[in-house]
């Protein structure tokens, strides 16, 4: 983790993926750029729980950057709600502070306005791939099982059953979602045709989906 060593201070960029990903390379980037880390709300990993852990086994206070344009208010309510979980369920005192958001900046209008005042370049996509071939076929499943990968399902560990599950089931249908709403019994997946709900989730509990 990177640190501010004179401030005894990390900062974390957090993002949050769309359905269809983020682009994690980029992402990456930008925070070696600003000498910062990452962490995902949901969807995907490291968590804001896993970072703040990483942060406390080194002493350091913690600025967190809600990195959304435009402006995302589940962003900024989940990292607040995240990081009052972490406090609940930790025995560590961390300092731990949130900075306003992107749109909040100059910056950001600046370069908006200049990428605006460009002429672009030519989109020379193929119609074809609107409608790729592949997109035709229905994955043949012997079950279909939706994995929760909501906020408070990834600080509970989500992202390690998703993997134990793919891994387990090579041939299900495995479909991460939002919140699927029974949150407080997180890690979570319903799967179908049973249509059974499996909370509390672990890898070593994911047998009898
Ligand atoms: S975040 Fe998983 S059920 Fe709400």
């Amino acid at each position: 983790m990177k640190t501010d060593e004179s401030r005894k201070r990390c900062t974390v960029l957090i993002a949050r993926p769309t359905p269809s990903g983020v682009d994690l390379a980029s992402l990456q980037r930008l925070a070696d750029t600003v000498g910062a880390e990452y962490a995902l709300l949901d969807q995907g990993e490291p968590s804001i729980h896993s970072r703040l852990d990483e942060a406390a086994t080194r002493s350091l206070a913690v600025t967190l950057v809600p990195l959304a344009v435009p402006r995302d208010r589940y962003l900024e309510t989940w990292i607040a709600r995240s990081v009052a979980n972490w406090r609940e369920t930790r025995e560590t005192r961390l300092d731990v502070t949130i900075t306003d958001g992107v749109d909040s900046t100059s910056g950001l209008t600046a370069a908006v306005e200049h990428l605006a005042s460009q002429p672009g370049r030519a989109i020379t996509a193929s119609p074809r791939a609107f409608r790729s071939p592949a997109w035709s076929d229905m994955p043949e499943h012997d079950r279909h099982i939706l994995i929760c990968r909501g906020p408070r399902c990834t600080a509970y560990g989500a992202g390690g059953v998703f993997r134990a599950v793919q891994d387990e089931f090579p041939d299900a249908l495995v479909t991460p979602t939002g919140c699927l709403t029974p949150c407080n019994l997180g890690p979570l997946a319903i799967s179908y045709p049973t249509g059974r709900w499996h909370p509390n989730l672990t890898p070593e509990t994911i047998s009898d989906l």
